[in-house]
């Protein structure tokens, strides 16, 4: 069984981390203070108490409420530098984080200000902590595809600061087709394109992300389960899974970890890896994220090796970073 040092030491990449989601409740307070924000929590024991989610909505809802102390390109720095620091305690080399821009313009923030204090702080962690990154931009699904389009002209000034573009938010009811046209023009534009898909949403949600919105990878995805036709496909095709387990049972997708299948996934071929999500919200890093599959699942030291590895293998940098990162 695979123990916390040996998880530690393994070279692992993140592709499934939501930046707003890694905000602690202590920055949460501090951000507040400074910006003259009453939050309507007395104290982040009170906060902590609030994360007791039923699904992926319950959850959501108390996420973007959380999002409104930021608002200066500081507090998206001090945000994103938070989160490099635990990737550094914790062995992580590179990370394709997102952002949820509309999250913030919506309410009065610029592009400019959230990128410029994201993309500092990227930079910093390169320079400083020799994490790379590449920025994936977010489309609220919940919103509309028009909506959508006008956040991809705001960013179109900052292509040079991320990579690609991905979907968030609310999927039942929000399918992959809605985004066809704007994930069309971002690959024009060269960006790399993912989804969230399956996570509470049908197979039909998998297949309309890979063959609409023409997505590398799929984010969450654990309902593959529902059809061998689609895990026959994903493990032929080679389409790596970023699975979050802490978040799949904190919104109850499995009541408990001795239910996941990321292992199964792993033992047919799939190019699973295994990614926090949203940490503050669900419990652990990435680190933890590993342990619990360590504690819950018995995953041993070659399954952990293994899904470290297809982390570095799904992650979109080159074959020459890959090789010196495997
Ligand atoms: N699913 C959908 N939207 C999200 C998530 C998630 O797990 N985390 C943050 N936004
Ligand atoms: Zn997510």
């Amino acid at each position: 069984r695979a123990d916390e040092a040996f998880l530690r030491a393994l070279p692992k990449t993140e592709l499934h981390l939501h930046l707003e989601g890694s905000l602690e409740p202590e920055l949460m307070f501090e951000l507040a203070a400074r910006n003259g924000i009453q939050l309507p929590y007395q104290d982040v024991d009170q906060i902590r108490q609030a994360y007791n989610f039923t699904n992926l909505q319950s959850f959501l809802d108390i996420y973007y409420q959380c999002a409104d102390v930021l608002r200066t390109e500081q507090d998206f720095y001090d945000l994103t530098w938070a989160y490099l620091q635990r990737c550094h305690e914790e062995g992580v080399v590179h990370i394709e984080p997102f952002f949820d821009p509309q999250t913030h313009t919506d309410r009065g923030i610029a592009m400019q200000t959230v990128l410029d204090g994201i993309s500092r702080a990227l930079a910093d962690g390169h320079e400083q902590l020799g994490i790379s990154s590449g920025l994936i931009l977010c489309f609220l699904r919940h919103l509309s595809e028009e909506a959508a389009f006008a956040t991809l002209e705001q960013a179109i000034p900052y292509l040079h600061v991320f990579i690609g573009v991905g979907l968030d938010s609310s999927e039942l009811g929000n399918p992959p087709e809605k985004f066809a046209k704007v994930f069309a023009a971002a690959a024009e534009l060269g960006l790399h394109r993912v989804a969230h898909a399956g996570e509470e949403g049908p197979i039909a949600y998998i297949e309309g992300a890979l063959d609409v919105l023409n997505v590398e990878r799929i984010d969450h995805g654990v309902r593959c389960t529902d059809s061998e036709a689609m895990m026959t496909r994903l493990a032929a095709e080679g389409i790596p899974l970023t699975v979050c387990p802490l978040s799949n049972t904190r919104l109850k997708v499995y009541q408990h970890m001795s239910e996941h299948p990321i292992l199964e996934l792993l033992q047919r071929g799939l190019c699973v890896t295994v990614n926090a999500d949203d940490p503050a919200f669900f419990g652990g890093y990435l680190l933890a994220n590993y342990q619990a599959l360590a504690d819950h699942l018995g995953m041993t030291r070659g399954q952990a090796a293994q899904l470290a590895a297809n982390s570095i293998q799904a992650s979109f940098i080159t074959v020459e970073q890959k090789t010196l990162l495997l």
